[in-house]
């Protein structure tokens, strides 16, 4: 039967099949084909978009405002400062004004609870823009890049390093087995995702071919992998007193030269970003001289060689929420 995804929300790829994954991943191949072409997709011009954000953002803030003007819609972008939300109006209430006046609201916060709280609400389309359990544009994104750069999806080795228990560490576990990947956590075990999510993926993984592993060794956990992949150890909304205890933990996971030099020889390195590989951040600059570390989760070296793609994977996220855009809002 044909992919028809209109009227539905985006919030975890949990509830996705493979087949409607592919779908939006084809779909995003073809609009960013497109659009290198000069070859408008813009019939939405009767459609609004609204943008919440209560946490900070470049790419997703960025990608979903190109893709709403390429596509001839009007967009509002709600800072986290700038709404009623939460402080002075419920999700619930919230959800319904702006589901009276726009056709579709993508949400970035806090728990996943609300962004489903929104979307029971809003009668339209709820795009997840990311929350502390999942990021599932970003998902889209990297599995295009990982196509593009393989040639193939299914079968990929993909090895995570670093805090396996937030949104980035979930979702790919999650894309991963669903895809008839092999995903494997490479990490210390205090920061192995949630064993009742790693049950459902091993489920997951059992029916399309794909496999789940847990391990501290990063010998093994990272040998012959197609893709090493990795974010930042402290994640927004995070306090700052959790650095320490995460340099003591996921030091040993960082990527380097030698985790490269041990996956496999076409490797690719994989970062949602932003990243912390060099001293030109603040953040970067505060925790060096704290902690005396001039690469965090991976070094200089590695995210400027020739194997990183994570510019590509930035880029990647636009064509891939106007894929979500176009499905969800339907007329694709
Ligand atoms: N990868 C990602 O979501 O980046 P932003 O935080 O800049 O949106
Ligand atoms: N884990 C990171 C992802 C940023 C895109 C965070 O939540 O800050």
């Amino acid at each position: 039967m044909a992919v028809n995804l209109k009227g539905r929300n985006f919030l975890a790829l949990k509830d996705f099949t493979p087949e409607e994954i592919k779908y939006l991943i084809d779909l995003a191949a073809d609009v960013k084909d497109k659009k290198k072409k000069g070859i408008p997709v813009n019939h939405y011009q009767d459609k609004n978009i609204a943008l919440v954000f209560e946490k900070t953002s470049t790419r997703t803030r960025c990608s979903f405002e190109v893709a709403a003007h390429d596509m001839g819609m009007g967009v509002t972008y709600l800072d986290p400062l700038g709404s009623q939300i939460g402080k002075k109006e419920s999700i619930a209430d919230t959800a319904r004004v702006l589901g009276r006046m726009y056709d579709g609201i993508e949400y970035r916060g806090y728990g996943q609870e609300i962004v489903e709280e929104l979307a029971k609400y809003a009668g339209v389309p709820v795009w997840n823009g990311l929350t502390n359990e999942f990021h599932p544009t970003q998902m889209l994104a990297d599995l295009l890049t990982i196509q593009e750069h393989l040639g193939r999806i299914k079968g990929v080795k993909l090895t995570y390093m670093g805090d396996a228990r937030y949104n980035m560490g979930n979702s790919l576990m999650v894309v991963c087995s669903k895809m008839g990947m092999h995903f494997t956590a490479c990490t210390s075990k205090d920061y192995f995702p949630d064993a009742g999510l790693v049950e459902l993926c091993n489920g997951y993984a059992k029916e399309s071919g794909g496999s789940v592993t847990l391990t501290e060794d990063v010998q093994s956990g990272t040998k012959d992998a197609d893709v090493i992949y990795t974010d930042v150890w402290v994640s927004m909304g995070e306090p700052d007193e959790v650095w320490a205890e995460r340099i003591n933990k996921l030091s040993p996971y960082q990527v380097n030269k030698k985790v490269m030099d041990n996956a496999a020889d076409s490797a690719i390195f994989m970062h949602c970003l932003p990243a912390f590989h060099d001293l030109k951040t603040q953040i970067g600059k505060e925790v060096y001289e704290k902690f005396g570390k001039d690469g965090l989760e991976v070094t200089d070296e590695v995210f400027e060689s020739g194997k990183s793609v994570v510019f590509d994977e930035a880029e990647n996220r636009m064509h891939t929420i106007k894929a979500v855009m176009m499905a969800t809002l339907g007329e694709v």
